[in-house]
């Protein structure tokens, strides 16, 4: 972690950011955040990150304008270029005086963004195992809310039996991971769920498919039934913290050789090599 996180316009010590216990993040988990990877220090995909916070912003009807520009210069001075790290911002609808469901009529929103190194993570080379569970969560999941109640205790029935990532069931269908979008591959295609209401629009999800594009690695925007999911050859859940994992077992079957599958060696190549070609 630097030494200096981002509270409401300084940058102080950890220990010293404070918020109140009336702050509506805290007691109503009333805000959203993003997460921001920066490879020796440059921002990854900054825009895109911006788009989907003004998005989740719009969605919970909290109005604040600050450009591209005006993220970049709050995030640079937390940024160390012999690091990969990421940035963690929260905003949420601030202070109210008085414990109440509606909007208090006047709003100050609370911007807080720390910074935190990107430590390798083992289980996106040698792969990790998913359960599949009921997606319990709301109907706004393409928000990417503080409210992550539900995404946490699937998390953790997953951790609780032995596995890295719960994979999300809706009336037959997956949707995405607790924290992480879904790929498949199936009968040689790449398939990924559609943008819609019941997924976050990732940004790695969203280069994923660029560069399958512009490499002419057949993949689709589709529907993936929990049985297309369970034939499936290769099995992915992607985040911009983790990148590209592959899940080498699945409800305690192998999915595919139980190891990660050629498709996995060609796009996670194809994602390191535009990562460098960025620093
Ligand atoms: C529910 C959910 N879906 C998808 C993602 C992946 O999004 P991104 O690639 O922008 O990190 C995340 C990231 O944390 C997530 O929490």
């Amino acid at each position: 972690m630097s030494d200096k996180v981002y509270l409401n316009g300084e940058y102080l010590p950890l220990s010293e950011a404070k918020v109140s216990v009336l702050d509506r993040g805290f007691l109503f988990g009333d805000g959203v955040y993003e997460v921001i990877p920066a490879y020796a220090g440059r921002l990854f995909r900054l825009e895109d990150h911006i788009v989907r916070l003004n998005n989740s912003l719009a969605g919970i009807r909290l109005p604040l304008s600050y450009s591209v520009a005006d993220w970049q210069a709050i995030f640079q001075p937390m940024l160390d270029s012999s690091k990969d790290q990421y940035i963690y911002l929260q905003v949420t609808r601030g202070y109210a005086a008085k414990r109440d469901h509606g909007f208090p009529e006047q709003i100050v929103p609370t911007v807080f963004a720390m910074c935190s190194e990107i430590k390798p993570f083992a289980g996106r080379v040698n792969g990790i195992k998913a359960v599949t569970l009921d997606d319990t969560r709301w109907q706004m999941c393409n928000i990417k809310a503080i409210t992550l109640l539900a995404n946490i205790l699937l998390r953790q029935e997953a951790l609780d039996q032995d596995c890295g990532e719960a994979l999300l069931v809706k009336d037959g269908y997956v949707t995405e991971g607790a924290a992480s979008n879904l790929f498949a591959v199936i009968d040689g295609v790449l398939v990924t769920p559609a943008k819609n209401h019941e997924i976050l629009p990732g940004i790695t999800r969203d280069v994923i498919l660029e560069l399958a594009a512009t490499n002419n690695v057949a993949y689709r925007e589709d529907v993936i039934a929990l049985e297309q999911l369970k034939a499936a050859s290769e099995v992915w859940v992607t985040s911009s913290t983790r990148e590209i994992v592959p899940v080498i077992e699945l409800d305690g079957v192998a999915v595919g050789e139980g190891k990660p599958g050629p498709v996995w060696h060609t796009v996670d190549n194809l994602l390191q090599t535009y990562k460098k070609s960025l620093s």
